[in-house]
């Protein structure tokens, strides 16, 4: 879930889903802070306009928030709590989908009204947000951020990283480096930085097509 809603990557995925042999479709929400039935409502409404049916079943998940322009990530033992709870509840997930379990999906009038005010003012200038990006001197030219991008949108200029202005916010570039070097603005400086256990970079960079 991002700002209430999918992430435009995502909406646009979805935009271009072929479901027409699909008997059963389901999709998992993860956000960071509470809410989340107004990212597969979205999700919902872009599927049925496209093949007339939706989502049979959606999940929320909370995982430790990556918003790093707003809030730090949580650490330390209230960030191992979420991704155990997260753990548990995927469990439970993997058994409804397993047996193709219809739900209704949740629904908030609050995070509705808020979704239809907000998430079109954060979304239409998202590919832009980069211009509030910078680099520190502790950047050791690793290369990381460039590969691990998902749209390539960082090239590295002697040796440091320019954003092109195509990205999904998604924020890697800057929880990924290993030096802390990227700001976005002046705020995230100290903030806490966090990459999902299970996730290593070297499969990122793989997944990716980038290299160093
Ligand atoms: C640009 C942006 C906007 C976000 N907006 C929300 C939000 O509105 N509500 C929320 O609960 N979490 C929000 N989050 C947190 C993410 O939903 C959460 O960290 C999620 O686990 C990210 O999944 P990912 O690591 O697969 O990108 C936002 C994160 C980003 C980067
Ligand atoms: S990940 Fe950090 S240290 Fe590595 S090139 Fe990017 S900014 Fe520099
Ligand atoms: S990795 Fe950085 S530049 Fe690339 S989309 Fe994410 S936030 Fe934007």
């Amino acid at each position: 879930m991002y700002f209430l809603g999918l992430s435009v990557i995502v909406a646009e995925f979805a935009g271009r889903l072929d479901l027409a042999r699909s008997q059963y479709t389901f999709s998992v929400v993860t956000m960071g802070g509470a809410g989340g039935s107004s990212a597969l409502r979205q999700l919902d409404g872009i599927l049925k306009k496209k093949h007339g049916n939706g989502l049979d079943a959606g999940f929320i998940v909370k995982m430790p928030g990556n918003y790093i322009l707003k809030n730090g990530s949580p650490a330390g033992t209230k960030r191992e709590r979420i991704l155990s709870a997260a753990d548990e509840q995927l469990k439970r997930i993997g058994v409804d989908v397993k047996s193709a379990t219809k739900t209704a999906l949740p629904y908030s009038l609050f995070a509705q009204l808020i979704h239809g005010v907000f998430y079109p003012r954060f979304t239409s200038g998202v590919h832009q947000d980069d211009r509030w990006f910078s680099v520190s001197n502790a950047c050791t030219s690793c290369g990381t951020c460039r590969a691990i991008c998902p749209v390539g949108n960082i090239d590295l200029v002697d040796g440091r990283p320019v954003w092109k202005h195509n990205c999904e916010l998604c924020c890697g570039c800057i929880h990924i480096c290993p030096t802390g070097a990227i700001q976005a603005g002046k705020k995230t400086e100290g903030r806490t930085r966090y990459i999902n256990p299970d996730v290593k970079v070297a499969d990122l960079q793989a997944q990716r097509g980038n290299s160093q």
